[in-house]
């Protein structure tokens, strides 16, 4: 009787593999992630077919040339990637479904195409659907051609024929491997289907933009490696349904991961927002709960309106509720008020909401979140037209933040007569500097 061949068990976040299924990981301890693996056999005779390796003395810089940077047309994007596309590079670009992945994808083909051979490879739409949004988005272009497919064998063939200059996929989700037999989407075919296509893009030298899903909570879908094998990671984020969109890079082994850049969805695709703090701060009403703090986005200040609402709780537990704001460190900073001031809100329901789709994910914007909270709790708002921010301490103390200059430089641009922040070592001449937040409170409101 034939012997029947083992099947194994692989799990997406550790990728370690068992012989039998379980709900949970034994090693990394996640839930749900163990995935079916196709056997894959290797005879003994293949093992010792290696070869001694080619060497190179690293004496003379192998430099590349200059030309081998694709500038895509968007001067913040070619910023984010470290001066354009690098020929032989391998980009994930990942996003929430929706967010406008294959429009800004496309957008960077048709540029690249003024002057290089681009394929486009849409395993996902029919070409004449690509070739609508391209006509929306109001582009035409000779070197770029379209193609349907999700074969990986193809698409890697289509590489290895150093046809192109740049390559796109979209999606690494939706191509499968001929000799990987699980379906599209699985951990196998994803790291078989990236290994694959990753190799022609470097014996070729052909730039490769690979486009791939996220999960719901925001990870890239699929086995954790993809993300090593790549070159460069990058994620579009933003709010689906409107607001501003951010292209900021995860990983870059060509360039700094502190760049950013802004845009917006238009009728016509994206269009770069060259000055964002006076868009978030046009249509703001200066009222209680209203602050506006200086956030970072990569390397560069942004003003940002802080929106706070409180108000009685119609329940013995009072709800808090945040947009654009961690609500573990909401909770925190509520805590540290109640505790640290003479405010108290064990009764009040409290909702933030940072304005335009923007995520206030550094510690500098907890002042701001706890002056909205108070000043909307007050019924007051605060005396002059300030800037805020400022880590919060567990005592209430405010602490020094980084890129102090940049924050003031980007307030004073707008118009703001001053900021509120912490005490520094830095010339804050003219600036309000603070210690703890029932100093605020007595001074400020
Ligand atoms: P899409 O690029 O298909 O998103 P993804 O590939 O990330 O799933 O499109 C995102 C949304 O953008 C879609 O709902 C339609 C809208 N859109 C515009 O608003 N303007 C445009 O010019 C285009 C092409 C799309
Ligand atoms: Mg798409």
């Amino acid at each position: 009787m034939a012997k029947k061949e083992a099947v194994s068990f692989v799990c997406s976040s550790c990728l370690a593999t068992f012989n039998q299924w379980s709900g949970r990981c034994p090693r990394c301890m996640e839930w749900n992630t163990l995935e079916e693996q196709a056997p894959i056999s290797i005879s003994s005779s293949k093992l010792k077919t290696g070869r001694p390796l080619n060497i190179l003395k690293l004496d003379s810089p192998l430099g590349m040339d200059s030309n081998q940077r694709y500038p895509v047309g968007f001067e913040d994007i070619d910023e984010v990637l470290g001066g354009g596309v690098l020929s032989g590079s391998v980009i994930l670009l990942t996003g929430q479904p929706g967010i406008g992945k294959s429009t800004l994808i496309l957008q960077m083909a048709l540029n690249i195409a003024k002057n290089k051979k681009v394929l486009y490879v849409s395993s996902e739409e029919t070409t004449y659907q690509v070739d609508q949004r391209k006509l929306r988005i109001k582009g035409s272009s000779e070197n770029l051609s379209i193609s349907n497919s999700n074969s990986t064998d193809d698409i890697a063939a289509s590489i290895d024929s150093a046809d192109y200059d740049l390559v796109i996929i979209d999606s690494i989700q939706t191509i499968s491997c001929s000799w990987v037999g699980s379906s599209a989407g699985s951990v196998g075919q994803i790291s078989n289907s990236a290994q694959a296509i990753i190799t022609s893009a470097k014996s070729s030298n052909t730039a490769v933009i690979i486009i791939g899903h996220v999960t719901k909570d925001g990870s890239i879908a699929g086995p954790k490696i993809l993300e090593h094998m790549v070159d460069v990671v990058l994620s579009l984020e933003g709010d689906r349904y409107g607001g501003f969109k951010l292209l900021r890079s995860l990983k870059n082994r060509f360039g700094s991961t502190n760049e950013v850049a802004i845009f917006e969805m238009t009728s016509s695709g994206f269009k770069t927002i060259s000055n964002p703090s006076e868009i978030l701060l046009d249509e703001r009403l200066d009222i209680d709960g209203s602050v506006v703090t200086a956030a970072m986005e990569g390397s560069r200040a942004v003003l940002v309106e802080v929106q706070a609402l409180v108000s009685a709780t119609n329940f013995g537990y009072p709800k808090r509720t945040a947009s654009g704001f961690d609500i573990n460190r909401l909770n925190l900073l509520i805590a540290v008020i109640e505790q640290r001031t003479k405010v108290k809100l064990s009764s009040k329901d409290v909702y933030i909401n940072v304005v335009g789709g923007i995520s206030l994910n550094e510690p500098a914007a907890d002042l701001a979140i706890c002056l909205a909270i108070i000043s909307a709790h007050l019924g007051t708002k605060i005396k002059k037209n300030l800037v805020i921010f400022g880590e919060v301490g567990l005592s209430g103390e405010i602490r020094h933040v980084a890129y102090v200059d940049k924050r003031l430089k980007e307030a004073k641009k707008l118009g703001f007569d001053g900021c509120l922040g912490p005490k520094t070592k830095e010339n804050l001449s003219g600036n309000n500097q603070a210690r703890n937040l029932a100093e605020i409170i007595l001074n400020y409101f």
